[in-house]
């Protein structure tokens, strides 16, 4: 199943049986991560489960029934272009790829293009952008001096959150890890 998208008769599927696909490796895979390799193919190692809960029907349909119902558009753009037409008083959430907590942290590698600094750089002037505008602005991010930094303009109204990362690949560092959430207004 997690093989199919190197394979020729992947492009044959219908939308509905892809998202099936990414499911069932989304509930059997490693820890619920999501990760592509270089060339966007899926590459999380399978996980430990007894008794996976593959097709939860119950949740799919309640989930699919509130996006139906509120009329919630998901897109799959760049961050830039999704928030184009975001106006005053517009509430605006980022949760970006973490900015790495060291050097070898693996965890930008899981996007196509990566998401580096360059990028992380791209979504402040966003941030700063719909601002101006007066929008309301949330972003998370790992607790890293770049990140900090990057939004000292912020610093009266960011707050520091003990957040539990169930995705890193190594166990043993699971467990808790800083977070930033910045904002642009008070709570
Ligand atoms: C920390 S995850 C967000 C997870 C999401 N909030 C959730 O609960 O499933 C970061 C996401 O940013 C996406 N991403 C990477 N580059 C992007 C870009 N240029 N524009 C928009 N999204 C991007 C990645 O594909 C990834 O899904």
């Amino acid at each position: 199943m997690r093989n199919l998208d190197r394979m020729s008769e992947y492009e044959s599927l219908s939308e509905v049986e892809k998202a099936a696909r990414i499911i069932y490796l989304n509930k059997t895979c490693y820890n619920g991560l999501f990760r592509v390799n270089s060339q966007g193919q899926f590459n999380v190692p399978f996980g430990r489960y007894k008794k996976p809960n593959i097709l939860d029907e119950a949740v799919l349909k309640a989930v699919s029934k509130y996006l139906k119902r509120h009329h919630v558009k998901l897109l799959d753009i760049d961050f830039e272009k999704a928030v184009k037409n975001a106006k005053k008083d517009d509430f605006v959430y980022f949760d970006p790829p973490y900015d790495p907590v060291s050097d070898t942290a693996s965890f930008t590698g899981y996007d196509v293009n990566g998401f580096n600094r360059t990028e992380q750089k791209r979504l402040k002037r966003v941030f700063d952008d719909l601002t101006n505008i007066g929008c309301r602005v949330m972003l998370s991010n790992s607790r890293t001096n770049f990140i900090l930094d990057l939004y000292k303009d912020y610093h009266q109204t960011t707050k520091i959150v003990r957040a539990a990362r169930s995705i890193n690949s190594k166990a043993l560092k699971r467990g808790k890890v800083d977070e930033v959430l910045i904002l642009n207004y008070e709570i």
